[in-house]
Protein backbone atom coordinates (compact mmCIF):
# COMPACT_ATOMS: atom_id res chain seq x y z
CA UNK A 1 0.00 0.00 0.00
CA UNK A 2 1.36 3.39 -1.11
CA UNK A 3 0.72 5.91 1.97
CA UNK A 4 1.24 9.57 2.79
CA UNK A 5 3.71 10.45 5.27
CA UNK A 6 4.63 14.49 6.23
CA UNK A 7 7.56 14.02 3.87
CA UNK A 8 6.84 11.68 0.58
CA UNK A 9 4.76 9.30 -0.49
CA UNK A 10 5.80 5.79 1.16
CA UNK A 11 5.34 2.41 -0.79
CA UNK A 12 4.74 -0.01 1.76
CA UNK A 13 4.60 -3.91 3.15
CA UNK A 14 4.73 -5.48 6.08
CA UNK A 15 8.67 -5.23 6.62
CA UNK A 16 8.88 -9.10 8.07
CA UNK A 17 7.47 -10.76 5.25
CA UNK A 18 10.17 -11.37 2.48
CA UNK A 19 7.94 -11.47 -0.31
CA UNK A 20 5.54 -8.87 0.30
CA UNK A 21 8.91 -6.46 0.67
CA UNK A 22 10.44 -8.30 -2.81
CA UNK A 23 7.77 -6.68 -4.45
CA UNK A 24 8.28 -3.38 -3.04
CA UNK A 25 11.44 -3.61 -5.02
CA UNK A 26 9.03 -4.64 -8.76
CA UNK A 27 7.12 -2.26 -8.09
CA UNK A 28 9.92 0.35 -8.21
CA UNK A 29 12.21 -1.08 -10.29
CA UNK A 30 15.12 -0.89 -7.62
CA UNK A 31 18.16 -3.14 -7.10
CA UNK A 32 18.17 -5.68 -4.50
CA UNK A 33 20.45 -4.80 -1.80
CA UNK A 34 19.69 -0.93 -1.00
CA UNK A 35 18.07 -0.99 2.46
CA UNK A 36 14.81 -0.13 3.40
CA UNK A 37 13.64 2.04 6.22
CA UNK A 38 10.91 0.37 8.91
CA UNK A 39 8.29 2.79 9.69
CA UNK A 40 6.72 2.25 12.95
CA UNK A 41 3.76 3.97 15.24
CA UNK A 42 6.33 4.91 18.20
CA UNK A 43 9.56 4.84 20.09
CA UNK A 44 7.84 1.99 21.77
CA UNK A 45 8.53 -0.30 18.94
CA UNK A 46 11.77 0.97 19.02
CA UNK A 47 13.85 -2.06 20.85
CA UNK A 48 11.88 -4.49 18.81
CA UNK A 49 14.00 -3.64 15.58
CA UNK A 50 17.16 -2.22 16.95
CA UNK A 51 19.47 -2.41 20.01
CA UNK A 52 22.75 -0.79 21.65
CA UNK A 53 20.94 2.63 20.97
CA UNK A 54 23.42 5.31 21.59
CA UNK A 55 21.93 8.05 24.49
CA UNK A 56 22.00 10.72 21.89
CA UNK A 57 19.94 8.85 19.55
CA UNK A 58 17.09 8.19 21.97
CA UNK A 59 17.63 11.96 22.77
CA UNK A 60 16.79 12.52 18.76
CA UNK A 61 14.09 10.01 19.00
CA UNK A 62 12.12 11.83 22.03
CA UNK A 63 12.49 14.93 20.33
CA UNK A 64 11.86 14.33 16.64
CA UNK A 65 9.55 11.70 16.48
CA UNK A 66 7.13 11.34 15.51
CA UNK A 67 8.51 13.51 12.00
CA UNK A 68 10.82 13.94 9.02
CA UNK A 69 13.78 11.94 10.59
CA UNK A 70 15.48 8.09 10.39
CA UNK A 71 17.68 6.96 12.47
CA UNK A 72 20.33 4.19 11.24
CA UNK A 73 21.36 1.82 14.80
CA UNK A 74 22.09 -1.33 15.05
CA UNK A 75 19.88 -4.18 14.25
CA UNK A 76 18.11 -7.08 16.01
CA UNK A 77 16.84 -10.51 14.76
CA UNK A 78 13.91 -8.62 13.42
CA UNK A 79 15.46 -6.45 10.66
CA UNK A 80 16.45 -9.36 8.37
CA UNK A 81 19.16 -9.13 5.59
CA UNK A 82 16.29 -8.53 2.94
CA UNK A 83 15.02 -4.66 4.92
CA UNK A 84 18.64 -3.98 5.22
CA UNK A 85 20.93 -5.13 2.54
CA UNK A 86 23.09 -7.29 4.50
CA UNK A 87 24.36 -4.71 6.96
CA UNK A 88 24.09 -5.09 10.66
CA UNK A 89 22.01 -2.08 11.26
CA UNK A 90 18.38 -0.73 10.36
CA UNK A 91 16.68 2.44 9.51
CA UNK A 92 14.17 3.53 11.39
CA UNK A 93 11.18 6.06 11.39
CA UNK A 94 8.52 7.40 12.91
CA UNK A 95 6.23 9.59 10.94
CA UNK A 96 3.89 12.14 11.72
CA UNK A 97 1.43 12.38 9.08
CA UNK A 98 -1.97 11.43 10.83
CA UNK A 99 -2.65 8.94 8.22
CA UNK A 100 0.59 7.08 8.26
CA UNK A 101 0.07 6.79 12.21
CA UNK A 102 -3.04 5.17 12.22
CA UNK A 103 -2.21 2.89 9.42
CA UNK A 104 0.97 1.88 11.45
CA UNK A 105 -1.27 1.52 14.82
CA UNK A 106 -3.91 -0.18 13.07
CA UNK A 107 -1.52 -2.62 11.32
CA UNK A 108 0.33 -2.77 14.64
CA UNK A 109 -3.03 -3.73 16.31
CA UNK A 110 -3.45 -6.59 13.79
CA UNK A 111 -0.22 -7.74 15.14
CA UNK A 112 1.95 -6.29 12.83
CA UNK A 113 5.73 -4.55 13.49
CA UNK A 114 6.39 -2.39 11.42
CA UNK A 115 6.08 -0.95 7.87
CA UNK A 116 8.80 -0.70 5.04
CA UNK A 117 8.75 1.60 2.59
CA UNK A 118 11.08 3.24 0.62
CA UNK A 119 9.56 6.50 -1.24
CA UNK A 120 6.80 5.75 -3.84
CA UNK A 121 8.86 6.35 -7.24
CA UNK A 122 9.88 4.43 -9.57
CA UNK A 123 13.89 4.00 -9.11
CA UNK A 124 16.10 6.78 -8.71
CA UNK A 125 13.23 9.24 -10.21
CA UNK A 126 11.68 12.51 -8.33
CA UNK A 127 9.68 11.15 -4.77
CA UNK A 128 5.97 11.68 -5.23
CA UNK A 129 4.67 14.69 -2.75
CA UNK A 130 0.94 13.40 -3.58
CA UNK A 131 -1.58 10.91 -4.43
CA UNK A 132 -1.37 11.07 -7.75
CA UNK A 133 1.50 11.22 -8.57
CA UNK A 134 2.23 8.28 -6.89
CA UNK A 135 -0.39 6.95 -9.43
CA UNK A 136 1.27 8.52 -12.52
CA UNK A 137 4.33 7.23 -11.52
CA UNK A 138 3.27 3.65 -10.74
CA UNK A 139 0.26 2.99 -12.09
CA UNK A 140 0.99 0.44 -14.54
CA UNK A 141 3.39 -1.47 -11.92
CA UNK A 142 0.48 -1.44 -9.25
CA UNK A 143 -2.16 -4.29 -9.25
CA UNK A 144 -6.01 -3.90 -8.52
CA UNK A 145 -5.16 -5.59 -5.18
CA UNK A 146 -2.38 -2.62 -4.19
CA UNK A 147 -3.92 0.68 -2.23
CA UNK A 148 -2.79 4.17 -2.52
CA UNK A 149 -4.09 5.99 0.61
CA UNK A 150 -4.64 9.48 -0.25
CA UNK A 151 -3.46 11.75 2.49
CA UNK A 152 -3.42 15.25 0.27
CA UNK A 153 -0.34 16.73 -0.73
CA UNK A 154 3.03 16.41 1.40
CA UNK A 155 4.05 19.13 4.25
CA UNK A 156 7.47 18.65 4.19
CA UNK A 157 7.81 17.94 0.54
CA UNK A 158 11.22 16.34 0.54
CA UNK A 159 12.79 13.15 2.43
CA UNK A 160 13.92 12.45 6.31
CA UNK A 161 16.85 13.62 7.29
CA UNK A 162 19.02 10.21 7.97
CA UNK A 163 21.69 9.68 10.56
CA UNK A 164 24.06 7.18 11.18
CA UNK A 165 23.72 6.73 14.63
CA UNK A 166 26.17 3.55 15.03
CA UNK A 167 28.98 5.52 16.23
CA UNK A 168 29.92 7.60 19.20
CA UNK A 169 28.71 10.78 17.35
CA UNK A 170 25.88 11.24 14.83
CA UNK A 171 26.74 11.61 11.13
CA UNK A 172 24.15 13.36 9.10
CA UNK A 173 23.72 11.03 5.39
CA UNK A 174 21.03 12.57 3.77
CA UNK A 175 20.37 16.10 4.87
CA UNK A 176 16.20 16.68 5.21
CA UNK A 177 13.36 18.25 7.30
CA UNK A 178 15.05 17.96 10.79
CA UNK A 179 17.97 20.42 10.03
CA UNK A 180 21.75 20.25 11.21
CA UNK A 181 21.37 23.36 13.20
CA UNK A 182 18.25 21.21 15.38
CA UNK A 183 20.48 18.34 16.09
CA UNK A 184 23.57 20.36 16.82
CA UNK A 185 21.72 22.84 19.44
CA UNK A 186 19.93 19.50 20.70
CA UNK A 187 22.63 17.12 21.75
CA UNK A 188 25.62 19.39 21.34
CA UNK A 189 27.68 17.18 19.28
CA UNK A 190 28.84 18.67 15.70
CA UNK A 191 27.52 16.32 13.18
CA UNK A 192 29.76 16.18 10.11
CA UNK A 193 28.76 18.28 7.85
CA UNK A 194 30.73 16.93 4.71
CA UNK A 195 29.52 13.87 5.31
CA UNK A 196 26.17 13.53 3.52
CA UNK A 197 27.52 11.07 0.97
CA UNK A 198 31.17 10.23 1.11
CA UNK A 199 32.92 9.31 4.71
CA UNK A 200 30.24 7.12 6.50
CA UNK A 201 31.35 3.46 6.43
CA UNK A 202 27.38 2.86 6.31
CA UNK A 203 26.45 1.51 2.99
CA UNK A 204 23.77 3.67 1.75
CA UNK A 205 23.45 3.05 -2.30
CA UNK A 206 20.66 5.27 -2.78
CA UNK A 207 22.67 8.49 -1.36
CA UNK A 208 25.17 8.13 -3.36
CA UNK A 209 23.86 8.10 -7.25
CA UNK A 210 22.39 10.91 -8.77
CA UNK A 211 18.77 10.51 -7.87
CA UNK A 212 15.53 12.96 -7.61
CA UNK A 213 15.97 13.77 -10.93
CA UNK A 214 13.14 14.70 -13.17
CA UNK A 215 12.60 13.70 -16.91
CA UNK A 216 14.15 17.41 -17.64
CA UNK A 217 17.69 18.44 -17.46
CA UNK A 218 18.16 20.08 -14.10
CA UNK A 219 20.78 23.92 -14.52
CA UNK A 220 21.56 25.40 -10.89
CA UNK A 221 23.42 28.73 -13.27
CA UNK A 222 23.08 30.21 -15.90
CA UNK A 223 20.15 32.03 -18.07
CA UNK A 224 17.31 29.93 -19.39
CA UNK A 225 15.93 30.84 -22.71
CA UNK A 226 12.56 31.64 -23.64
CA UNK A 227 10.42 27.73 -23.19
CA UNK A 228 12.92 26.87 -20.21
CA UNK A 229 11.06 26.12 -17.07
CA UNK A 230 12.26 28.31 -13.88
CA UNK A 231 12.34 27.53 -10.39
CA UNK A 232 13.37 30.10 -7.73
CA UNK A 233 12.13 32.23 -4.58
CA UNK A 234 9.07 34.63 -5.27
CA UNK A 235 11.45 37.54 -4.51
CA UNK A 236 13.32 36.18 -7.52
CA UNK A 237 11.71 37.48 -11.07
CA UNK A 238 10.98 35.35 -14.08
CA UNK A 239 13.29 35.28 -16.65
CA UNK A 240 11.68 37.06 -20.11
CA UNK A 241 10.18 33.86 -21.77
CA UNK A 242 10.91 31.55 -19.27
CA UNK A 243 8.05 29.19 -18.03
CA UNK A 244 7.78 29.52 -13.93
CA UNK A 245 7.06 26.27 -12.39
CA UNK A 246 6.44 26.87 -8.72
CA UNK A 247 6.56 30.44 -6.90
CA UNK A 248 7.58 29.49 -3.25
CA UNK A 249 7.34 32.20 -0.56
CA UNK A 250 10.05 30.81 1.94
CA UNK A 251 13.09 28.10 2.37
CA UNK A 252 9.90 25.51 3.59
CA UNK A 253 7.61 26.40 0.71
CA UNK A 254 10.49 25.87 -1.84
CA UNK A 255 10.83 22.18 -0.42
CA UNK A 256 7.36 21.41 -0.31
CA UNK A 257 6.78 22.20 -4.36
CA UNK A 258 10.45 21.46 -5.34
CA UNK A 259 8.67 17.92 -6.37
CA UNK A 260 5.97 18.80 -7.75
CA UNK A 261 7.41 21.49 -9.69
CA UNK A 262 9.76 19.34 -11.32
CA UNK A 263 6.85 16.96 -12.29
CA UNK A 264 5.01 19.84 -14.07
CA UNK A 265 7.97 20.58 -15.94
CA UNK A 266 7.90 16.88 -17.29
CA UNK A 267 4.20 16.82 -18.06
CA UNK A 268 4.85 19.93 -20.13
CA UNK A 269 7.57 18.54 -21.72
CA UNK A 270 10.20 21.04 -20.17
CA UNK A 271 13.83 19.97 -21.39
CA UNK A 272 15.44 22.37 -19.48
CA UNK A 273 15.27 23.24 -16.00
CA UNK A 274 16.97 26.32 -14.37
CA UNK A 275 16.56 25.93 -10.25
CA UNK A 276 18.45 29.00 -8.15
CA UNK A 277 19.76 27.51 -5.33
CA UNK A 278 19.50 28.69 -1.82
CA UNK A 279 21.37 29.97 0.94
CA UNK A 280 23.00 27.08 2.59
CA UNK A 281 21.58 27.10 5.98
CA UNK A 282 18.25 25.05 7.57
CA UNK A 283 15.89 22.79 5.32
CA UNK A 284 17.97 24.83 2.45
CA UNK A 285 20.82 22.58 3.10
CA UNK A 286 18.35 19.66 2.00
CA UNK A 287 16.41 21.62 -0.55
CA UNK A 288 20.80 22.26 -2.29
CA UNK A 289 21.24 18.78 -2.02
CA UNK A 290 18.23 17.79 -3.86
CA UNK A 291 19.04 20.21 -6.45
CA UNK A 292 22.13 19.38 -6.67
CA UNK A 293 21.58 15.70 -7.34
CA UNK A 294 19.01 16.14 -9.43
CA UNK A 295 21.41 18.25 -11.58
CA UNK A 296 24.13 15.11 -11.30
CA UNK A 297 26.44 17.27 -9.29
CA UNK A 298 26.62 15.36 -6.25
O1 LIG B 1 11.16 10.51 4.15
C1 LIG B 1 11.57 9.36 3.93
O2 LIG B 1 12.60 8.91 4.43
C2 LIG B 1 10.75 8.51 2.97
C3 LIG B 1 9.40 8.22 3.63
C4 LIG B 1 8.53 7.30 2.80
O3 LIG B 1 9.60 7.71 4.92
N1 LIG B 1 11.43 7.30 2.64
C5 LIG B 1 12.52 7.28 1.84
O4 LIG B 1 13.00 5.99 1.59
O5 LIG B 1 13.02 8.27 1.37
P1 LIG B 1 14.01 5.68 0.38
O6 LIG B 1 14.20 4.21 0.41
O7 LIG B 1 13.48 6.25 -0.88
O8 LIG B 1 15.32 6.39 0.80
C6 LIG B 1 15.97 5.94 1.96
C7 LIG B 1 17.45 5.97 1.81
C8 LIG B 1 17.96 5.03 0.73
O9 LIG B 1 18.93 5.72 -0.03
C9 LIG B 1 18.59 3.91 1.51
O10 LIG B 1 19.73 3.40 0.85
C10 LIG B 1 18.94 4.56 2.84
O11 LIG B 1 17.96 5.53 3.04
N2 LIG B 1 18.86 3.62 3.95
C11 LIG B 1 17.80 2.94 4.41
N3 LIG B 1 18.15 2.09 5.39
C12 LIG B 1 19.46 2.25 5.58
C13 LIG B 1 20.43 1.65 6.41
N4 LIG B 1 20.13 0.69 7.28
N5 LIG B 1 21.69 2.06 6.30
C14 LIG B 1 22.02 3.00 5.43
N6 LIG B 1 21.17 3.61 4.60
C15 LIG B 1 19.91 3.23 4.66
MG1 LIG C 1 13.71 7.36 -2.50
Amino acid sequence: MAFPTETVYGLGADATNKDAVARIYDVKGRPTGHPLIVHISSTNNLDKWAQQIPEYAITLARTFWPGPMTLILPRTELAKDFITGGQDNVGIRVPSHPLALSLLKEFESLGGLGIAAPSANRFGKVSPTSAQAVQEELAEYLTPDDLILDGGPCQIGIESTIIDCTKQTPQILRPGGVTQEQITELINLEPDKKSYTHSSDVKAPGLLESHYSPKAKVFLSGTPQPGDGFLALSSIATPTGAIRLATPVSDEDYARQLYSAFRLADSKKIERIFAVPLENEGIAVAINNRLSKAAHQV
